[in-house]
């Protein structure tokens, strides 16, 4: 296994390519990828099968799964280092997730506040995909025995389900799966929406105005933050009572690397329009590198297209080897 070859620890995480990834993915998931890099053994995945849990249009997805490539190689992951694959290019993840779903209860995947949410927000299409992503999801985890799972804070509980599902087989056949520990940074883990910061800011919401996409303009960047919903009150500091301010301190202590404290103290007497148009240009310094590389690598298909290729091959056969012991346990008969 690639664990015992190098002796590294193994991370996986993933995206789902259900739009244009916005500011929160890089703050809650690929800052965190970029700089666990050289440490540990690094699958980043493109999660398009979880995306099929929505209705796509099938070029949209196509193309959203490219751009996600070229999004995780902008914000700095590097394919020479990491395994960079598209979920549905490797088979064993469906097929690890069919066992899965036999060693899963009906009522801890009700239980899911995702399953929830989509539910409502989706309701003329509640498939049953919905229902079962998140062992699809223990599934992509647990094939490559991962020890660390780097992800934002809405992920939380359906880490706890895999360590759930992980632990139950375990004990049920013996030692087969490593219990993956998630990995949630203590600053920007759940970004909210600048139009309703008591809600995440996500890539599918209706209202652009509460997202901050990773391919915005200079020019919309300092808009939404200056159109942002603050609250009552003139003060600037971190509080459950100021969720927008709160949330406007969190994306400039990111864009500019300090900490909650400093930021709140580099805003002392200051109001909150000064404070818009700082976090407006500190956000278009920390967003503009990387949205010009975005568009570079996105003209460049050969090369995206090789990376998957390998890293379809390199994580099929990392892959590989859990499901056939996973098999094996569970009495399905190989045909040598
Ligand atoms: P997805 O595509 O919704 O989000 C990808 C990652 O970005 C984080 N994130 C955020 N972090 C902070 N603030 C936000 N506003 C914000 N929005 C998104 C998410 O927490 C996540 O880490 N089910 C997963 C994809 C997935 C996966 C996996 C993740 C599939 N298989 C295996 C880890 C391991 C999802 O829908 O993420």
């Amino acid at each position: 296994m690639t664990e015992l070859l190098n002796n590294k620890k193994v991370i996986l995480s993933g995206v789902q390519p259900s739009g244009n990834l916005t500011i929160g993915h890089l703050t809650g998931a690929l800052s965190q990828w970029r700089q666990m890099q050289e440490e540990y053994d690094c699958f980043y995945m493109i999660a398009d099968l979880h995306s099929l849990t929505i209705r796509q249009e099938a070029k949209v997805l196509r193309e959203k799964t490219l751009d996600t490539l070229a999004m995780y190689i902008a914000c700095g992951i590097n394919p020479d280092i990491s395994t960079l694959f598209v979920q549905s290019h490797n088979p064993y993840h469906s097929q690890l997730q069919w066992i899965l779903n036999c060693y899963t209860g009906f009522g801890e995947c009700s239980k899911m506040t995702q399953f929830k949410d989509k539910s409502q927000s989706h309701s003329d299409n509640i498939n049953v995909g919905l229902f079962a992503y998140p062992i699809l999801q223990a599934a992509d985890i647990l094939l490559y025995q991962a020890d660390l799972v780097p992800v934002g804070e809405d992920q939380k509980q359906h880490l706890e389900l895999t360590r759930n599902i992980a632990q139950r087989f375990n004990h049920y056949y013996s030692d087969t799966f490593k219990v993956p520990e998630p990995f949630i940074p203590k600053v920007g883990a759940k970004i909210m929406a600048l139009q309703e910061p008591t809600k995440k800011m996500s890539k599918t919401d209706v209202n652009e105005k509460n997202t901050i996409f990773l391919t915005d303009t200079n020019e919309q960047i300092i808009n939404k933050i200056k159109r942002s919903v603050t609250d009552s009150g003139a003060d600037i500091r971190i509080s459950d009572e100021k969720p927008g301010i709160t949330n406007l301190i969190t994306l400039y202590s990111i864009a500019s690397e300090k900490t909650l404290k400093e930021v709140e103290e580099t805003f002392v007497g200051s109001n909150y329009g000064d404070l818009k148009k700082a976090v407006g240009e500190k956000i278009v310094e920390y967003i503009s590198p990387i949205r010009n590389s975005f568009f570079d690598l996105k003209k460049n298909k050969d090369y995206l297209m090789q990376i998957i290729t390998t890293g379809a091959e390199k994580s099929s056969n990392v892959a590989f080897k859990t499901l056939r012991k996973v098999q094996k346990k569970v009495g399905l008969l190989p045909i040598k």
